[in-house]
């Protein structure tokens, strides 16, 4: 980072004090970090008791052949009894799981006495379809209570899932289920997005006819929608049909700690997808605990909600197995946050009564966009925890989140993971941190983290450099399916005896550290090194901008020039004299360096579907070559509108 862009940042200077009720009731205190320094293999030993084993481990970490880890090695449980049947022995049957929320307004409150009998009638089905302990499954679903239930039948009967974003293609369906070789895919009709139905099964139907799909013996369909769909007698089977009519009882067995959970690719947007592993005892523990601090969950009273879909690792952890495993009380929603409007997200808090809700950045900064009168006609008012996932949280996004959303009151905590991680790593603690806007602060009790250079020193407060995780934890993942070499190579080779993520990072004054986005998102200009994030965020800092994209692009003058896509707020006009306006902004934020050398107006930015900006594709239109690989695009037409804006001498 140059001096003049890292002082910049660390010119914020708001900051929020944790309300005195929710200190004074903190499921987590400071007194955990302190705890945690003093034993952390202790530590997590004791945070491994939160969950119901069948048999205790006495071992913690095994650490004999790093990088691969073992955690609670000797230690057996069963992953689906510990998120459904022990709240149902405990006499929390009644209770609801899961309130769902269908795109089309059809609801369903499941219970979890209901969920313990849905997930042991899919968990027998599975094992009528010849699903034996070790053999994988993919999931490609809406989100949908069936989603849920689906992923625990796999976790009850020992058969590691790969849940694969409804989203994706029949060619990244097939990829993956060939890379993890399953035997069985749960799939449904379609789903609803966008006000219509959109088909699942002719994605499955094609991807079964590529070659390294032959091993698919089965698959389970699930009736959503009620569209027309092909069948391949023998082959598909409705899940109407096979689950429903199985016994409600089912006999979980314990399952080694190592024993594979889960295999989920990461969306990949460079190269080959890489099927991350994690496995039972530590990754449990791990989101149980987090999901316990962060959100500071109180079970029996609080509403949780987070919107993220299943088919990424944050809907895993903190939909399906944090919450679960704490009994939580949650909101599974199927759709968009604008169908039938753009109030719909907050029509659900109101109606629900949500108290926690966990977002992205990109979302909220379209509901900025959408305008602050839209959350403001309903009641928000039983929010108290607001979190924060999957990038860089500008702080003007981070303000207008807790302004809007949080009624100026609630803890804003932007947690920092990774598909890798499994669970949350660098966070707030909503009951002890002062937060700061824009920065994920401090690592969690037990976690290590630090900021490095080049040469792997740690670098010292004020500085920026390469984020690492300096210790093992629980929920790490345990290789790449299939390649231990790329994963040697991918995390623990940059840097010796420390785990590389990939994201560029600097500590403040206060030693708070602040995500500058991943390393390849940083721009060399004129010989600084400038964060495309940091730009971006001085951008979002102009009344008139509602979202920025930048990337640098070749520049024989530079080495890199920083070129500039943005949204304007409420389609506010393209005015004369704009550009230059925003410009002249960025330079006084971030000095003459960072000033972009163009800057465009556009209506939608290329995203993948989880929501980060492809500045692949921007770095092509910026230096005007053939577009490259759109397959992982939400919506493939953005790139021709954002063409088509182009000035044709560019
Ligand atoms: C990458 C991991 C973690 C679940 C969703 C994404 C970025 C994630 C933050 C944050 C800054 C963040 C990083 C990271 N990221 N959270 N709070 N602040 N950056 O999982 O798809 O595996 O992406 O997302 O760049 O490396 P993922």
């Amino acid at each position: 980072m140059s001096n003049e862009s890292l002082a910049n940042l660390l010119r914020e200077e708001r900051r929020f004090a944790p309300p005195a009720d929710l200190a004074a009731n903190a499921n987590v205190t400071a007194e955990a970090y302190e705890r945690a320094k003093a034993d952390r293999l202790g530590f997590w030993a004791e945070q491994a008791r939160r969950l119901t084993w069948a048999a205790e481990p006495t071992e913690t970490l095994d650490w004999s052949n790093p990088p691969f880890a073992k955690w609670f090695a000797d230690g057996k449980l069963n992953v689906a009894y510990n998120c459904v049947d022990r709240h149902v022995e405990n006499g929390l049957g009644d209770r609801v799981a899961i309130h769902f929320e269908g795109e089309p307004g059809d609801t369903r409150s499941v219970t979890y006495a209901e969920l313990q009998r849905e997930v042991s009638k899919a968990a027998h089905a599975l094992t009528e379809l010849g699903v034996r302990t070790g053999d994988r499954v993919a999931i490609y679903l809406p989100m949908i209570p069936e989603t849920v239930v689906a992923m625990l039948a796999c976790a009850r009967i020992g058969a590691p899932h790969s849940v694969v974003f409804g989203g994706f293609s029949a060619d990244a369906l097939a990829t993956r289920i060939e890379d993890a070789d399953a035997r069985v895919v749960i799939t449904a009709d379609g789903g609803y997005r966008r006000g219509k139905p959109s088909a699942l099964k002719p994605a499955v139907d094609e991807a079964l006819t590529r070659p390294g799909t032959e091993n698919v013996r089965n698959v389970l369909v699930v009736r959503r929608t009620g569209q027309e769909v092909a069948w391949a007698e023998g082959r598909d089977v409705w899940w109407h049909e096979l689950v429903d009519r199985q016994p409600e009882q089912h006999t979980p067995e314990a399952f080694d700690a190592e024993h594979p959970l889960f295999i989920l690719y990461t969306s990949g947007t460079t190269g080959k997808p890489k099927g991350i592993l994690h496995t039972t005892g530590g990754y449990l523990t791990q989101v149980s605990y987090t999901h316990h601090a962060v959100f500071d969950l109180k079970p029996e009273s609080d509403v949780y909600w987070c919107t993220a879909d299943v088919g990424w690792v944050t809907g895993h952890s903190y939909i399906v197995y944090g919450p679960l495993s704490n009994g939580a009380t949650q909101v599974l929603y199927e759709g968009t946050p604008d169908t039938p409007h753009q109030g719909r997200w907050w029509e659900i808090v109101q109606k629900y009564g949500v108290t926690i809700l966990y977002t992205a950045p990109t979302a909220i900064r379209a509901c900025m966009k959408w305008g602050d009168d839209i959350p403001a006609k309903f009641d928000l008012s039983s929010l108290r925890i607001l979190g924060s996932v999957g990038e860089p949280i500008n702080p003007e996004a981070w303000v207008w989140y807790r302004k809007h959303i949080g009624a100026d009151k609630t803890p804003v905590v932007d947690t920092w993971w990774q598909t890798e991680t499994g669970g949350m790593m660098i966070s707030p603690l909503p009951g002890v941190t002062e937060t700061k806007p824009g920065s994920a602060q401090i690592p969690l009790p037990g976690i290590s983290a630090t900021v490095v250079d080049d040469d792997a020193n740690e670098v010292p407060d004020g500085s920026g450099g390469y984020l690492v995780l300096t210790e093992p934890w629980p929920s790490m993942l345990r290789t790449i399916w299939g390649d231990d070499q790329r994963y040697l190579d991918t995390y623990w080779s940059r840097f010796a005896n420390r785990y590389f993520a990939g994201d560029g990072a600097k500590k403040d004054d206060d030693g708070d550290i602040w995500l500058l986005g991943r390393v390849d998102d940083v721009m060399l200009v004129s010989g600084h090194n400038i964060s495309t994030t940091e730009v971006e965020s001085a951008l979002v800092s102009h009344p008139k901008v509602a979202e920025a994209a930048v990337v640098g692009a070749t520049d024989p003058q530079t080495t890199q020039a920083i070129c500039a896509f943005v949204i304007l707020r409420g389609g506010a006009a393209e005015e004369d004299g704009l550009v230059e306006e925003l410009r002249a902004h960025v330079s006084k934020h971030l000095g003459p360096i960072a000033k972009p050398k163009r800057i465009l107006p556009v209506a939608e930015l290329p995203k993948t579907r989880s929501g980060k900006i492809m500045r692949r594709l921007l770095r092509d239109v910026a230096e005007n070559r053939t577009l490259g690989d759109v397959t992982t695009l939400t919506d493939s037409s953005v790139m021709e509108l954002i063409q088509s804006k182009l000035p044709s001498a560019a």
